[in-house]
């Protein structure tokens, strides 16, 4: 569904890029004085520019709540950790069940090379993702609201049998 749309608007961006070059590239021959078309042209920069201000500043202004670094700074008193570990081509992972409504700490390393922890939901949807690299230990930090079976698929191509990468995570009621 949202493929299909992203497709679409991809889609309709593309032809609508064609379209003007198409246009500018026709009307290249016509010739106009520059000093007649400099008000025209510059009173639509100036609306453009406005325009694109007001439009930053809101989309800033509307988005910046939703960061999610003040809240994971704070460690909540009930963390459930869980190390991962993901190695050519599986997952060692410290706990095979979680609470369901309780803020979980995944603390994701790798012991060979990088892949990528990711978390989908029953209808594969990603839920929660982060890289699994050598010597260093990513914290990923998620809250599962529904209880449910989870699918831990690699999402960084790691040699031949990285699509074979899985694991399931059992989320228990609370
Ligand atoms: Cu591990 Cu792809």
């Amino acid at each position: 569904m949202v493929q299909e749309m992203a497709w679409v608007v991809s889609a309709a961006i593309v032809v609508a890029f064609a379209a003007a070059f198409l246009w500018i590239a026709f009307g290249a021959g016509d010739k106009t004085a520059y000093e007649k078309i400099l008000p025209k042209a510059g009173g639509v920069r100036r609306t453009w520019f406005a325009a694109l201000l007001a439009l930053g500043v809101a989309v800033t202004a509307g988005t910046l709540p939703l960061m999610p670094y003040p809240t994971a700074q704070a460690t909540p008193a009930a963390m459930q950790a869980v190390t991962v570990t993901g190695k050519q081509w599986s997952w060692e992972i410290s706990a095979k069940e979680i609470k369901a409504g309780v803020p979980v700490e995944f603390r994701v390393t790798s012991s060979d090379v990088n892949h990528g922890f990711a978390i989908y939901d029953s209808k594969l949807q990603v839920v929660a993702q982060a890289q699994a690299m050598p010597g260093y230990v990513n914290r990923l930090r998620h809250t599962f609201a529904a209880p449910g079976t989870y699918k831990i698929l690699c999402l960084e191509y790691c040699g031949l049998v990285h699509h074979d990468m899985m694991a399931e995570l059992v989320v228990k009621p609370n």
